[in-house]
């Protein structure tokens, strides 16, 4: 099972084949509800993207002023070759250097990101997220969850994902509570391939 487990890892390192397992896994309807609901964009918006991958999430938005950082150099390249201006791309994880020049956001995105992270990694991104937003700005985050009464086959893929730090939905909110002013919480079950996902928005007084 670890060889299979490694193996998948290594495949979904090709940012073609993520996008395409990313398409597959979710819909399109469901992406579109959750950038709605969730990131609420507008033409103009500042929107830093931390663990951007290919910054799929650019064919959902409209133009905004978007910054995509991400440790994968593959993935950073894909970005880049694909959407080119719509956004600049960081091969790097962010830190607190990066934002002395950076500008202030509207919004800041973890998509995918908290649940590759233990702890104390996660709380760190959620300070430097918050650091980087403007008064009233939000961090949206989506990660996998485990939650009762899910369906047995997302339990198991949520099981499965890469990330070794799947939390349940107090998990998550957890953290996030102890940065941010107020944290809003869903949980969303999908039923095209059964998927379990808890998004949140996790606001900065204004
Ligand atoms: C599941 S992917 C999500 C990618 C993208 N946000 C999306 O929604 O498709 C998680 C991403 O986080 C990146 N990553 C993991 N740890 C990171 C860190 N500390 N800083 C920045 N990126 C990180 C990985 O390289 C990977 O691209």
């Amino acid at each position: 099972m670890a060889q299979i487990t490694d193996g998948v890892r290594a495949i979904l390192s090709h940012p073609q084949i993520y996008t395409a397992f990313q398409l597959l896994m979710g819909s399109r309807k469901g992406r579109r509800n959750f950038v709605a609901d969730f990131i609420k964009p507008f033409p103009g918006m500042g929107v830093l993207d931390i663990g951007c991958g290919p910054a799929d999430i650019l064919d959902f938005l409209p133009a905004v002023d978007y910054r995509g950082f991400d440790i994968s150099e593959s993935y950073i390249e894909n970005a880049q070759k694909k959407f080119g201006a719509r956004g600049t791309f960081f091969n790097k994880q962010l830190d607190d250097r990066d934002l002395v020049s950076l500008p202030k956001f509207d919004v800041a995105l973890a998509l995918g990101l908290i649940h590759h992270l233990d702890n104390a990694e996660a709380s760190n991104v959620m300070r430097l997220a918050r650091t980087a937003l403007k008064p009233g700005g939000r961090l949206i985050t989506i990660d996998p969850v485990l939650h009762p009464g899910q369906n047995p086959i997302a339990r198991f893929l949520v099981h499965k994902d890469r990330g070794q730090n799947v939390r349940d939905r107090v998990g998550y909110e957890t953290l996030a509570r102890e940065v941010f002013d107020s944290v809003r919480v869903e949980v969303r079950h999908q039923t095209w391939i059964p998927y379990t996902h808890c998004m949140m928005e996790c606001t900065v007084a204004g």
